[in-house]
């Protein structure tokens, strides 16, 4: 278990992670990240006009900005790190003092009395594999302190996505490098990439199958406690393609109250969150229409809250249970959707004899 020194430890290196700004370069060159909240505040004015809002987590300030921007009455930019300091001259520069108040510190230790609450609660808490670097539980006491009854989460909803993939660059890279095989080398380099997943770009075409939806987050209510244990039902993939499946792309993508969203799929504009893939040690081939069973659990460290423990665990897809109908090759789906289309086609026969027109 970890002790109270260990966990401070660990709270002001995360803070201080920020105080690089090459971290805030790389966020604020991230145009899908960026024009998505953009977007979904601008395109949301009429909400924000003369509203009071608080960025979580507000980093150079450039989220607070877009909220004034956007007509905001008020904004509370709560930054932990030394960045707050820049944020408050970032709001100078921008001409935005009368709005935007930049307050240095996490915002569990902003004194409750000192802020009314706020209509609207903004923030960019979301890490690799959506839950890495534990920063919604921030959000979540936001919420919960200074949120008004029927106030707004942007983002509202957040969701986590996988599919099996081919990763060529574990696997085929060290079959053939300049006419050498060091298929062992890659043996040992899966093996060792195997323990913990890999933050990777993969290529939408290298998708075996559709994605699954394995974990859904409503903002308005999800509890700290819930974001302790977040485990997928068991996941039947059904491959679209012949392949060979050498791990499992996972994503996440949010959604803000107006409807749009910020995705992070590969078919997407890719992101400084890139994917995230589990490297199998081995692969498993694959036919179009073959099921590939899995589970996955995320399971917060012990160690370091702000980290989980990922856990996949590969099924045998003759021992679940499967959607009906399910589209894959297994007799037992086969011969259910036969069945079902006969009955189908029979209700429709049904339907054309008692027609009264014929
Ligand atoms: C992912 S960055 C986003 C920065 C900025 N909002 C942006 O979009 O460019 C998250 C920021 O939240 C800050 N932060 C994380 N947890 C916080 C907390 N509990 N209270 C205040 N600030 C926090 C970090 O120091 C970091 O600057
Ligand atoms: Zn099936």
């Amino acid at each position: 278990m970890s002790n109270n020194s260990d966990i401070h430890q660990n709270i002001d290196k995360y803070f201080m992670s920020y105080e690089d700004f090459d971290v805030h370069q790389l966020m604020l060159s991230d145009k899908s990240r960026i024009l998505s909240y953009k977007n979904a505040i601008f395109d949301s004015k009429d909400k924000f006009t003369n509203k009071t809002v608080m960025d979580v987590g507000a980093g150079t300030g450039i989220l607070s900005i877009f909220c004034a921007q956007a007509g905001a009455k008020k904004v509370y930019a709560i930054e932990a790190s030394q960045v707050a300091k820049i944020a408050k001259e970032v709001v100078i520069e921008n001409n935005f003092t009368d709005v935007i108040e930049v307050i240095e510190s996490s915002v569990e230790h902003i004194e409750l009395s000192l802020i009314d609450k706020v209509d609207i609660i903004v923030s960019e808490w979301m890490g690799f594999y959506l839950i890495h670097e534990g920063m919604l539980d921030s959000v979540i006491f936001a919420r919960d302190n200074f949120l008004k009854e029927n106030g707004l989460m942007f983002p509202s909803i957040a969701k986590l996505y996988a599919a099996p993939c081919q990763l060529p660059s574990f696997f085929d890279f060290w079959d053939d490098i300049h006419g050498v095989q060091m298929k062992c080398v890659g043996k040992e380099h899966r093996r060792l990439k195997s323990l913990k997943p890999e933050v990777s770009i993969v290529n939408d075409e290298n998708l075996l199958c559709d994605s699954n939806l394995l974990i859904w987050l409503n903002l308005y209510d999800v509890t700290v406690e819930e974001l302790n244990t977040l485990s997928g039902d068991n996941t039947i993939a059904i491959c679209q393609k012949d392949g060979k499946c050498q791990g499992i792309c996972i994503w996440f993508v949010v959604e803000f109250p107006n409807g749009s969203e910020l995705s992070t799929a590969p078919s997407c504009e890719p992101t400084h969150w890139k994917q995230t893939v589990i490297v199998l040690p081995s692969e498993i081939e694959l036919s179009k229409s073959d099921p590939l069973t899995y589970k996955l659990n995320l399971n917060r460290s012990e160690e370091n809250s702000r980290f989980y423990n990922m856990e996949l665990t590969m099924l045998d897809s003759a021992e679940v249970e499967h959607e009906i109908p399910c589209c894959c090759n297994m007799t037992k789906c086969l011969i259910m959707r036969t069945y079902i289309e006969k009955q189908q086609l029979n209700a429709n026969n049904l339907i054309t004899n008692v027609n009264p027109d014929d």
